[in-house]
């Protein structure tokens, strides 16, 4: 994949079908096989498409996201933080925010079926960085989509080079999937730096300080690598520069970006920047992309 080539314009004419329904409109029905609190408003929901052979088939890219809908309430978009190497069922990791999201704490169970559609946007491109050395930066609810990078990452290993992970949280209690990060560590699968910013007296054997502080310490050569990024807008504005400072080319550094969506597959115009359509030629983007549209990380 080219990364600093002019983005593909869009014919409004093109044919888009998706694997959960030639009608890129229509969901098909996921069930919901299990619901895990992870504190702090946002639970891990294993879904699996109750068609069998949608459920063993569907497959996708990290980074990738799908559109959640429940009739007569809404739909979103929503990041898939497992790993298409886990096949017959996937995840969304989901915030209580609003409307839909309360619907869903409130009223739906293990058992109950959504609508699913996708998988939708680009991903990351994963095949890119196979040989070399990954870095990681994660931000607060961005550890989503990279949680399912992550595990791809690791249940490929011998693909890559080192592994390393920067993540930073608010406090340990806003640490997602520590015990998961935490072993992968331990197995030796990859370097998990966790920091927060403080500790607030919890029990807590990370690190605390920004992720920015902490990049100068990982020991991994920026001019061979690719770096991926994903947290909230403030997060962007000083990572992205210190990952150029410290030697990563502005082609081989990604971040993934949220944007309003409604249709998803590049229709209705919501979520438009520029000449891109976000969720048709995002949601990530390599720095060198977002640069020549400043608008994506600043509006
Ligand atoms: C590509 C993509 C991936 C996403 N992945 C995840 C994810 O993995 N987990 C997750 O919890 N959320 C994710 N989101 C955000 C999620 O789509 C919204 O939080 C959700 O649709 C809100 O629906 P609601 O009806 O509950 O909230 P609403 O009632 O619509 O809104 C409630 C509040 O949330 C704000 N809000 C709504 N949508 C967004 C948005 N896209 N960005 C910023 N603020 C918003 C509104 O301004 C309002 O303040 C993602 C968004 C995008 C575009
Ligand atoms: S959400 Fe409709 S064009 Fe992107």
């Amino acid at each position: 994949m080219k990364t600093n080539q002019p983005f593909v314009p869009i014919s409004h004419n093109s044919r888009l079908t998706l694997p959960t329904a030639p009608n890129p409109y229509i969901p098909a029905d996921a069930r919901i096989l299990q619901i895990r609190d992870l504190g702090n408003d946002i639970r891990l929901f294993d879904l699996r498409f109750t068609d069998s052979q949608l459920a063993e088939s569907f497959t996708f890219r990290p980074g990738q996201f799908v559109e959640l809908g429940i009739i007569g309430v809404g739909e979103g978009p929503f990041s898939l933080p497992s790993s298409p190497t886990r096949q017959g069922f996937f995840q969304l990791g989901i915030r209580r925010v609003g409307v839909l999201t309360d619907y869903l704490f409130e009223h739906l169970s293990e058992g109950d079926t959504v609508g699913i559609r996708g998988p939708l946007g680009n991903g990351f491109p994963v095949r890119q960085f196979e040989g070399g050395d990954v870095l990681v930066v994660s931000g607060g609810l961005g550890m989503v989509p990279l949680r399912g990078l992550m595990q791809y990452l690791i249940d490929q290993r011998h693909l890559f080079n080192k592994i390393v992970l920067v993540y930073g949280s608010r406090s340990p209690d806003h640490v997602l999937f520590r015990e998961e990060l935490e072993s992968m560590s331990r197995r030796g699968d990859a370097d998990i730096v966790l920091t927060v910013d403080d500790a607030a007296g919890q029990p807590w054997n990370g690190k605390t300080g920004f992720v920015t502080d902490l990049l100068a310490q990982v020991d991994i050569d920026p001019s061979t690598s690719h770096a991926v990024a994903c947290g909230p807008p403030i997060f962007y504005k000083f990572v992205l520069e210190k990952l150029v400072d410290q030697g990563y080319g502005k082609d081989r550094i990604f971040l993934s970006l949220e944007r309003r969506m409604e249709c998803g597959v590049g229709k209705c115009g919501h979520c438009g920047v520029g000449y891109t359509f976000t969720c048709l030629h995002g949601p990530v983007f390599s720095y060198w992309d977002a640069l020549n549209l400043p608008e994506l990380i600043h509006s």
